[in-house]
Order: C-alpha cells, then structure tokens, then sequence
C-alpha cells in the first residue's frame, strides 16, 4: 500500500517538485521504506530515489538539486517484491534511452512469466521489483505507438494483479498518464494545475476538488484538467465530488483514527495476501518460498511461535494445518518456547509471525529454533525486516503497513498466510487434502467480500459499544478456532479501552469461569456454524442458556439464519455463512470494532494505547 503522487502544472519553472514532496509527505503513512521522484526535464527524465525514510530523499535532493519541471511523480514505497533498497525504490525507468519513468502500487501477479519473456528479450534488469517490468514494457509500448495514453492501455491488457500506475515520457513534457485497477487512485483538479494521488491526502494542500475514478479505467491530466478512458477504449468518466477532509483526516481516510482506517482496510489486506498465491490452473505457488519440496515433505512437526495477536493467529492456523496436512502443529508464545526445552529437530518446521519482523521475544526463539535444527518460515508484514532475514524462508502478508499499535488488518492477513501455508503443504504432501486445497483457495477468495458485508453491518456494535463505555469487565467466550478469536477479542478491549477482559474456551467454562458470571456481566460468545461438525453449535448454545439462565448479558456472533441462539442473546450480530476453519475470518471483525468504539468513546487514544508499542523490539 504505497503513496502515489503525480502533478502538471501551468510553468516549466513551476513547482511540480514542492507539489510532489509535500504531497508524499501527507502520505508516508502508507508506506515508508523508501521513496522517490521523477521529473520531466527539457528533453529527458530525470529521477531521485532512496530507500528508507521520506527525509534521505530529502537530503539527496537538496545535495542533488533537480531541474525545474512542472511535470513529476512520486512516490513512497511499502515492499511487497524486493527489499527496501535504493534500486528497489520507484520510480523505475524503461527502454533503453530512459526516457520513461514508472510508479506503481499494488502487485502485478504474472510478473514472473512477464520478467522472463523479457530476459530472454535481451533486457537487463536493474531491481526485483514487479514494477520494473511494467516500466520496461510500457517503455517497448510506447516506442512502437509513440502515445503514452495508449501505450499504457495496451499494457494494462497485459497484466494480472491490483495496480495503480503512473508514468511521465520525457517526449511528453505536460502529460502524467495513470491506470488503476483494484487500487486506489484519485484526480485533483487545481485552477490550472491537475494532481494524482493514491488519495485525496495527496493533493488536499492545493485543491478539494477530486474526481474518483472507476475500476480499469485510465486518466491522462495535463495542466487544462484530466481525460479518462476505459481500458477497452471507451470513453470513461470520473466522479466529481468536494473533499470535506481536512488534512489529518484525509490521512487516515475519512476515518476518525488509524485504527479504524485499517479494520475497514481488511478486505484488501485479505485479498492482497492472496494475490499471486496460485497459477492458472488453481494449484498453490510459493516460489517465494524457496525452500525444498522434498524438506518440507519430511517435515513430521510444526511449531508455530509468535507473541499476543500474532500467536492467536497461530492458534487458529493449529486447526486448519493440522485437518489439511494431518501434521501435528504446536502453538508456542514465542518468549514461553526458549525456556521449555522444545522437542524440536530438522525434521521440524518452525513458522514464526510477527508484523513488525522486530518483536524481540520472536526473533529470539527463532534463532533458537535454527540452533536445534529446524527449518524457520516468518509469516511477516515488513519486509527486509529482521525475523524474515533470521528465517530461512518468508512468506509474506500484504496488509500494507499497520500504523495503530493495536494489530487488526495484520492478524487477518497472518491468518490468510497461515491457511496459504497449510494448503500449500497439503498439496505438497498429497493425501486427502491435495485436491481439496484449491477449492478452500476458492472459499478463500470470497472471504474479502464476507469481511465487506460484516464491515457494512456493524451499526449495532457500535451503539453497544457506546452503551457499555462504563462497563468494568468482559468475557469472550469461544470454541474451537473461535476460541483464539475470542482471546483476541479480549486483548484488543485490554490493550484499547483498559477494561478488564478475559477469552475463554466455551467448554471451559463450567470447570470454573462460570463462577465469574452475575447479573449483567457482559459475555460475547462467537458461535460455530450450525452445519460445523461434532455439534460443536448446540455445545456452544447451550453453554449460552447457561450463562443466560445466571443472568450474564449474552452478545452473540452467529451465522445468518442460525435461530437457535436467539432465545438466549441480547444481541445478535450476524456474520455471513463462512466454512467453519475460515469463520475467524468475519468473527474477528465485530469484536475489533466493538474495541475500537467503545475506546474511541472513552476518549482514549485509539492508536497509540498507553504503556503499548508497535513493536517490542526488547525481551
Ligand atoms: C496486538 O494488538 C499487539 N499490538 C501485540 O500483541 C502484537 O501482536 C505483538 O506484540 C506481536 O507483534 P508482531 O506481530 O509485530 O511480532
């Protein structure tokens, strides 16, 4: 999820470069490994780009000044192929005269085959990057058509994946051409000068006045103003609309903090941890991975390690690895594993997740883990962070980067690599699940639009939320892999609102926790699926009669049409039908924002909770 930025202006000696700068500044939230500038300069492209914060980039250009220009793009970037290097930052030049220069946020998912046909074309890359190809074929493109509107439109036809491109032809001062498909990109119209962003934060600084663009369409603006077509040719039109935003506001979407930006981020995150994960023909590739097949076909165990959300990731993986694969997996907390003496060998694999790929506690226990022998995955949000660079392989998450210290996006993005993970090996290994893993990638693939429906339904959670802000303790109440969930359900309430909250498996309950409940204690109970085996519901309903019948205040996530659990819930919030391994998917979700509400309504700071860190780089 990186920060895009593109301008015209009315004067060569203008202020494209202050417009691009400032306008990557209000996005480096989205996204900050590296960053980078390309301007068009008399007859040539002329680009600035570093890795790591937006400030060495603004160091390298007031030793290095650029021309004036009043045609540029920028960017920030968020990795999702190649490390944040210097090489690696965009924007990236095409043909052989580098006369183009190519921005890009999303991942193209066919670039592999796309890279190839290239290399064996004669051509030399510079990066790893996905966008580097796009660069090199945009720049064959246009040297064959000579437009830049319709060299872009002839390669867009060629990629597969979510993308928003930009890109400037030195043989084409005055124009900035853009492409989007499954991500975001937006028009300012200024008096006089047009601007491009990822979003309105962009360009919020010099005009309100925006035009949303639709789905595979593609603008070219020049100074006048902006023209849209369609990737087939049409005519295309944006919508106009007045940003009401102010400026921190437009940062974080329009939300009112981060973290809720990001709970609403979720489906993205979901599907763009997807992305690229199967070929043509359905079956899982992990070329990331690297790791040999036959190693992971005599691997006889699994432990996974992590700390707080991460490790309730890890406990749902448990279920659906262990059913997939039918390989014993432990869960460890990854400061617990170092200590326990682990049974653990180079027939182990050991898959450490972490967001940030700093957390102290984890990075050690898979040093550990190596020491003993064992091959290490990370399961990681950040790249070229360290855990990833301890491991011998990672995959990666693509949830973009998570800026409230409360983890949410990142926990459903860890869960969606983890199932990846499990299917993958299932395939690998054949036996019952081989076949079956590509229609649970299916199943998978229409999670983004359930985690939707839940977005698009949770009126009710808030108005509890708000309702309960002077509440003093909640209980979570869980079973099988809605037992993690309601372990995470109750350390967001902990770490967000300050309430005390305890998770506990359902079944649990009547070896003691249920001496906890009295008139009015606030119970949330995730209910399985009425049609999940072992009858796992009724067990789960009727521990909610019990509750109920001692006078606990029942609120109740269940499966649409599931009536049994309404005599017994003061509240329902329904989530879509979802197959049961997959469930923690949308039953993650009302408990996050229920969190964040009811935070938010205490006043409390919802992105940075007190005594909390984004990562807790020390044991
Ligand atoms: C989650 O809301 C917390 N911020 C915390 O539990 C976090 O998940 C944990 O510290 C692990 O962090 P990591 O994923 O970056 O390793």
């Amino acid at each position: 999820m990186c920060g895009i930025v593109g301008y015209v202006g009315p004067k060569v000696d203008g202020r494209a470069l202050e417009v691009i700068m400032e306008g990557l500044a209000r996005l480096e939230y989205r996204g900050y490994d590296s960053a980078g500038v390309a301007l068009v300069a008399g007859d040539h492209v002329v680009t600035t780009k570093r890795a790591g914060k937006l400030a060495n980039l603004i160091r390298a250009l007031a030793l290095e000044p650029l021309p004036e220009s009043n045609t540029a793009i920028g960017h920030t970037r968020w990795a999702t192929h190649g490390a944040p290097t210097d090489e690696n930052a965009h924007p990236h030049r095409g043909g052989q005269d580098g006369k183009l220069a190519l921005i890009h946020n999303g991942i193209i998912e066919n670039f592999h085959a796309l890279r190839s046909a290239l290399i064996d074309d004669g051509v030399v890359f510079l990066s790893e990057t996905d966008t580097e190809v796009v660069a090199q074929l945009l720049a064959r493109s246009y040297d064959k058509i000579g437009d830049l509107t319709e060299a872009m439109r002839q390669v867009v036809a060629e990629l597969k994946g979510a993308f928003t491109l930009l890109a400037v032809h030195a043989d084409e001062p005055g124009v900035v051409v853009g492409a989007r498909r499954n991500s975001p990109l937006v028009v300012g119209i200024g008096d006089g000068e047009t601007f491009l962003g990822s979003d309105v934060a962009a360009f919020i600084g010099s005009t309100r006045e925006a035009l949303e663009l639709d789905q595979d369409q593609i603008v070219t603006i020049t100074a006048q103003g902006a023209s849209i077509i369609n990737f087939d040719g049409t005519p295309g039109v944006g919508k106009a609309y007045h940003v009401d935003w102010n400026a921190a506001a437009a940062e974080k979407g329009g939300f009112p903090n981060f973290m809720a930006k990001e709970i609403h981020d979720q489906p993205h995150a979901v599907a763009d941890t997807l992305l690229g994960r199967t070929n043509e023909s359905g079956a899982l590739v992990l070329d990331e991975l690297r790791m040999d097949e036959a190693e992971l076909r005599a691997i006889d165990k699994i432990v996974i390690i992590a700390c707080g959300t991460a490790a309730y990731a890890g406990m749902v993986a448990k279920y659906a690895i262990e059913h997939w694969t039918r390989i014993p997996c432990e869960v460890d907390l990854a400061h617990e594993f170092r200590y326990r003496d682990p049974v653990v060998n180079e027939r182990t694999l050991v898959v450490a997740i972490s967001q940030s790929g700093e957390t102290m506690d984890t990075l050690m226990a898979v040093k550990h883990a190596r020491l003993l022998g064992a091959r290490v995955i990370a399961i990681c949000n950040t790249h070229g962070s360290t855990i990833p660079r301890e491991s011998d392989a990672v995959l990666y998450t693509h949830a973009g980067p998570e800026i409230a210290v409360a983890s949410t996006k990142a926990f459903l993005a860890q869960i969606t690599a983890c199932y990846i993970l499990g299917l993958y090996l299932a395939q690998l290994r054949g036996g019952t699940y081989a076949d079956e893993a590509q229609s649970v990638m299916k199943d998978l693939c229409e999670m983004p639009a359930k985690i939707q429906t839940v977005l698009d339904g949770l009126d009710r959670v808030r108005e509890i939320a708000r309702f309960m802000v002077d509440t003093r303790s909640v209980l979570f109440l869980g079973r099988h892999v809605g037992y993690p969930v309601a372990l995470e359900g109750a350390l967001k309430l902990k770490e967000l609102a300050y309430i005390h909250a305890e998770g506990f498996a359902a079944g649990e309950l009547k070896h003691g926790p249920i001496a906890l409940i009295e008139a009015g204690q606030p119970v949330f109970v995730i209910v399985p699926s009425p049609s999940s085996e072992h009858g796992l519901h009724d067990k789960v309903v009727s521990g909610i009669q019990e509750i109920r019948a001692r006078g606990a205040r029942t609120i109740v996530i269940a499966e649409e049409g599931d009536e049994d659990v309404v005599p017994f819930a003061d509240v329902v919030i329904r989530v879509p039908v979802t197959p049961t391994l997959l469930a923690p998917l949308v039953t993650t979700v009302p408990l996050q924002v229920f969190a964040c509400e009811l935070a938010w309504a205490k006043g409390l700071d919802v992105d940075q909770p007190r005594n909390l860190a984004k990562s807790v780089t020390v044991e």
